[in-house]
């Protein structure tokens, strides 16, 4: 059922003074194909066997249905993340945090130049709800849109089962530090958490921690290589430790990062293990700017002004740290505050 149309204005962030769309629906499933329909405002979702097609008032737009459903996965996930995920160089969210903009075309040279873009807000919730009905009607059982390629099945075909312990699988995002007392616990056999194969020249040795009377339960250390080697998902930073605003976000990486990630803050990444090559482009435009191949102990800066997409080929591990302060995108929208963390 459709709910009415409720145009309002909040007082959360909102550059393009856009109106709430509270507009929603799921269409039964299709005779032939088993998946069902989803409508959020003006944009329609189907799938059939090979491809995700997303309509909206300015065009169609078709995404392989494995690419479109692991960029979902992420945008579920991450609760719409920093900034932007574009799922392709066309569609995706820019999260407001409470409210957040579908978009079509809007983050693209072209298509702004020639009126095919296309934008609408909704609170985070509501279009949340939607896309968590859409991820899990549309993963078939055997397909895990966190795995890498070669540890999954694959998503094609009719409707068959789902998968819905894998796609309601939320980050891990520690209170203080993976480990701590009361806080979200080390990874380990017992767990379901085996050393993945990659992985298994990381030692996994625990360090020993002697602390002084008084302070056992403020005291703590783990082997974070130990621990990343038996992460079961691959492009999927989990708050690992944090001190304020200051979080440290590790993961592990196979293939490719499944969007386009647009920062709305600067974010640090310094590469663990193995290799990442990031292919680096304007946030707002998606011309291509640079090229960062990143080796084993080599430490960048992403700019706030950019999104970028990773590719790994053997499984690796990346120190993601971000800034999690609520106040820096709108500092960085008005310009107080820089858009790269470093200047030379
Ligand atoms: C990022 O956008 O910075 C990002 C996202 C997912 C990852 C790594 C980095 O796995
Ligand atoms: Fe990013």
């Amino acid at each position: 059922m459709a709910m009415k149309e409720v145009m309002e204005k909040s007082g959360i962030s909102n550059p393009r003074g856009l109106g709430i769309t509270a507009e929603f629906s799921v269409d039964p499933a299709n005779n032939i194909t088993g998946y069902k329909s989803f409508r959020a405002g003006k944009f329609q979702f189907r799938r059939d066997e090979y491809f995700a097609y997303i309509e909206t008032p300015k065009g169609t737009h078709m995404m392989s249905v494995d690419a479109f459903l692991r960029a979902l996965m992420r945008d579920v996930a991450w609760g719409f993340f920093y900034g932007t995920v574009n799922f392709d160089p066309v569609f995706g969210t820019t999260n407001f945090y409470g409210e957040v903009d579908m978009f079509y075309g809007a983050l693209n040279e072209a298509y702004v130049s020639e009126g095919r873009d296309y934008i609408e807000r909704f609170k985070s919730d509501q279009l949340m709800n939607i896309f968590k009905q859409m991820i899990s009607d549309w993963t078939n059982a055997g397909f895990d849109p966190f795995a890498a390629p070669r540890e999954t099945g694959v998503p094609w075909g009719a409707k068959n089962g789902d998968n819905d312990g894998a796609v309601s699988r939320q980050r891990v995002t520690a209170r203080r530090m993976v480990g701590m007392k009361g806080d979200t616990p080390l990874r380990s056999d017992k767990s379901g958490f085996p050393v993945n194969v990659m992985f298994h020249d990381v030692d996994q040795d625990q360090p020993e921690v002697h602390a002084e009377p008084g302070f056992e339960g403020e005291v703590s250390a783990f082997n974070l290589f130990g621990y990343l080697s038996r992460s079961d998902v691959t492009w999927n930073p989990s708050v690992c430790s944090v001190v304020k605003d200051s979080l440290f976000c590790p993961t592990t990486e196979e293939y490719i990062l499944p969007v386009e990630h647009g920062n709305d803050r600067c974010e640090w990444f310094i590469q663990l293990s193995d290799e990442i090559t990031w292919n680096i482009k304007d946030g707002s435009s998606g011309r291509p700017k640079a090229v960062v191949q990143m080796k084993p102990g080599d430490v960048a800066c992403m700019p706030a002004d950019i999104r970028h997409q990773g590719f790994s080929p053997k499984r690796s591990m990346l120190l993601v740290w971000e800034n999690g302060s609520p106040k820096l995108p709108e500092l960085i929208r008005e310009g107080k505050a820089p858009t790269v963390a470093v200047q030379f």
